[in-house]
């Protein structure tokens, strides 16, 4: 392209869904290529949605990103653009780019904006410099930007292969339709997160017992990998929900990098723990649920769809008490280009 680059390259648009992990990206083998130091599995969650549109235009002098009709901080900009940098390199473009994206759902509610959003951006913003990567590349592109954002670019159910390189990307475990689950995410007050996930990574190796959950993990692998592909709720749901905890254990017991103040990463807040008290009760009452939670006081709750009436029954038995809100999914699809004319959410067309 180079030289031959027109003001008028197309405008495209992508959307993506934020993913929920089951188990659990937590801690970096390199912190630059945002490697993982295990594999996670996860599902995308259809409640929400990220969707971006991305226009390379020659009159602009550098990139302008508008999130929700304003303009975000600077650290998301220069985030942004950073990742706009990395596909200019790979299309061979100078030009900059306008780059608008709409949430469905509220930040800083425990469902990462990052995901869907540096996913919807990686679709949108290749597909927009004339680039068509397949789903493997545009998995370990997304990754650059967020780690989990690579697990939003496959459908459904997704296995985040560590890898050492270039060979770190997401990769299907199971499509939506595989399993009809829903996930009713309780949420509270938005509250920015005092301690990010790029800190809980980094801090991470300094818990006495992380060495003891990596070594923990190829058998939590294993065992979620084996429950959603024979769909054996009752296994998936008591290691989803020991594996959240094993994370929030390396969390309360890590050292934070410059704050010495801090014992520990207490991301629970007293309703998230009112929740899991809730959740033992239910399953003693007879209800099949169960929860995970990922760097903040949302719980996530896990029920097979038939049992959805009963859960969202029950959560509405507490939560006038706790003052939280509910979005509820399904698994859900991966990043997709959206065909504008036909309707932004009626007609997408798929890229892989
Ligand atoms: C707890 O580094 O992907 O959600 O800050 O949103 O970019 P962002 O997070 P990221 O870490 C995600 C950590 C986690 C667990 C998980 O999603 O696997």
């Amino acid at each position: 392209m180079g030289e031959g680059v027109k003001s008028s390259m197309p405008a495209v648009t992508a959307m993506a869904h934020p993913n929920l992990a089951l188990v659990k990206y937590w801690g970096q083998r390199d912190t630059v290529r945002q490697l993982p130091l295990n594999d996670s599995i996860s599902v995308n969650l259809s409640g929400a949605t990220t969707t971006t549109t991305v226009q390379f235009d020659v009159a602009l002098e550098k990139d302008e990103f508008e999130l929700d009709g304003a303009r975000p901080s600077a650290a998301a900009v220069a985030r942004v653009s950073a990742h706009m940098q990395r596909i200019r390199a790979l299309a061979g473009i100078p030009t900059y780019a306008r780059v608008q994206s709409r949430n469905s759902f509220p930040a800083g509610i425990g469902i990462a904006s990052s995901a869907s959003g540096f996913a919807a951006l990686t679709l949108a913003g290749t597909r927009a410099a004339g680039l068509a990567l397949d789903a493997k590349a545009l998995s370990s592109l997304a990754r650059l930007g967020s780690g989990s954002a690579c697990r939003s670019i496959p459908d459904g159910f997704a296995e985040w292969l560590a890898g050492t390189g270039e060979d770190s990307y997401a990769v299907q475990l199971a499509p939506p339709e595989h399993w009809d689950l829903a996930i009713v995410t309780v949420y509270f007050d938005p509250q920015p997160k005092a301690i990010s996930s790029l800190e809980g990574h980094r801090a991470a190796p300094s818990s006495p017992f992380f060495e003891a959950r990596l070594r923990q993990l190829g058998e939590t692998l294993r065992t979620v990998r084996w429950a959603v592909l024979e769909r054996d709720f009752s296994t998936l749901g008591m290691a989803v929900e020991r594996e959240a905890l094993s994370l929030h254990v390396i969390a309360m017991s890590s050292r934070v990098a410059g704050q010495p103040h801090l014992s520990g990463i207490y991301y629970w807040q007293p309703q998230t723990l009112a929740l899991m008290h809730a959740v033992q009760r239910w399953r003693a009452e007879g209800l099949a649920v169960a929860f995970t939670l990922d760097a903040g006081p949302a719980v996530h709750l896990l029920v097979e769809a038939e049992n959805r009436g009963a859960l969202l029954e029950a959560v509405g038995g507490v939560l006038p008490a706790l003052g939280g809100q509910v979005l509820v999914s399904a698994p859900g699809m991966g990043a997709r280009v959206v065909d504008e004319e036909k309707g932004k959410f009626n007609a997408e067309s798929r890229v892989f």
